[in-house]
């Protein structure tokens, strides 16, 4: 792998050229009283999320939920219909009873609040098989992903969208738009900025990663995804508050920043670890971490399938490089965190504990090996099992 560094603070720019904003504000870019008697359509969470990623240009140059052609050429061909690289169908679904009073301009509400609208362009059947099959790997509807995607509407709704605020929700200190984590990056000078997806409480495999790339670039966005995710993984405020102990002790502030990701977690394995990889383009990062089993669940992807789907690109598509990482553990005979290509011992000399082993552990109160977690981020994740139960 080469690793291209740039000698100037030089931002990506967004998929498509030009970062997207559709936010729009009531009082400020339209009339309140306009939307009255509009139809309204209640949405789930991880559909607020994705109107959110579509409205501040995180999911550029998407200006909407996806229209039939480019949903079957993201589906079929890894791009939109025009050819520009993406990996997961962004829709809108709906049943199919709600069908014929959804045209025009349809006002979406969120647990009765009005979040947006979608000016309605499109409403076609969604082919769950097929979506399951190419973007998921599996039609099985144990796969958290593909039993999402059964339940929903079998119509998707499509066309442009407008947000009218950002939901900064639970974590108003770490929660910033693409254009500004944009103008963060160019305020502290970093020349290059690495992003770190995570869903899982940080551990020492993490901070190996992230530091080891550290050591490359200038800077680090922790990019923890705060969206939905399935009902066993440690819930967002947790992971954050590790997060916050964490940096506070063990990074270099001016190098790191700690963003949250409001999108929801697909569980898509490599098609969703590029839509990581774009998305984080958008938000002004230069390089982007995919190690072990990228957003897999269970034993559905290869360990690294996630990273050779890049090929599917060429790198000035990708316009983010990727670092790719081998699997990353504690090897008790060096001493250290290692890998394969680093270390030289066998599988009885490392500590590997899986992300479900780690919860059990929690959940019967047990403390987790200091060479896997941190003290004191174990201390956080006790803490907050214990209140649990
Ligand atoms: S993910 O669903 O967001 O990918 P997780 O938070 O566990 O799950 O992983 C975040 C990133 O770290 C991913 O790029 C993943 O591949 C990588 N990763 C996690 N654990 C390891 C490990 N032990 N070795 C190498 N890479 C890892």
């Amino acid at each position: 792998m080469t690793i291209l560094l740039p000698d100037t603070t030089t931002l990506p720019s967004p998929l498509g050229g030009t970062l997207v904003n559709r936010v729009r504000r009531a009082g400020h870019d339209f009339d309140p009283a306009s939307l009255t008697g509009l139809p309204r359509l209640e949405v789930s969470e991880r559909t607020l999320a994705d109107l959110e990623m579509l409205g501040t240009g995180a999911y550029s140059p998407l200006t909407g939920f996806l229209g039939e052609a480019d949903y079957l050429s993201v589906i079929e061909r890894l791009r939109l219909a025009d050819g520009t690289p993406w990996s997961v169908p962004i829709t809108l679904p709906v049943a199919r009873e709600d069908a014929a009073r959804l045209h025009g301009r349809v006002v979406l509400t969120h647990a009765g609040q009005d979040v947006g609208w979608i000016d309605v362009q499109e409403l076609y059947e969604a082919r769950k098989a097929l979506e399951a099959r190419e973007v998921y790997r599996t039609e099985d509807a144990a796969h958290p992903g593909v039993a999402a995607l059964y339940a929903q509407g079998d119509l998707n709704l499509a066309g442009e969208v407008a947000l009218f605020e950002v939901p900064r929700g639970a974590f108003p200190r770490h929660h910033r738009t693409p254009a500004e984590v944009r103008a963060t990056i160019e305020a502290r000078g970093w020349r290059s900025t690495v992003a770190f997806q995570t869903r899982n409480p940080i551990h020492r495999a993490h901070e190996y990663l992230q530091k080891v790339a550290l050591e490359l670039v200038d800077g680090l966005l922790l990019h923890p995804l705060v969206g939905t995710t399935k009902g066993d993984d440690v819930p967002a405020t947790t992971r954050v508050r590790a997060y916050e102990v964490l940096l506070e002790q063990y990074y270099p502030q001016a190098r790191t920043l700690l963003s949250v990701y409001p999108a929801a977690m697909r569980y898509a394995g490599p098609r969703e670890a590029i839509l990581h990889a774009l998305s984080r383009r958008n938000y002004g990062v230069t390089h982007f971490i995919v190690g072990r089993d990228h957003a897999g669940v269970g034993s559905y992807y290869g360990t690294y399938d996630a990273q050779e789907i890049f090929s599917a690109y060429t790198p000035q598509e990708l316009g983010v490089q990727i670092l790719k990482f081998e699997h990353t553990f504690y090897c008790n005979s060096c001493g250290q965190l290692v890998s394969p290509r680093t270390c030289p011992h066998d599988a009885s000399h490392h500590l590997v504990l899986s992300g479900t082993k780690v919860r059990e552990k929690l959940r019967a109160g047990e403390n987790l090996p200091r060479e896997f977690t941190r003290p004191e981020v174990a201390e956080v994740l006790r803490a907050a099992y214990a209140e649990r139960s």
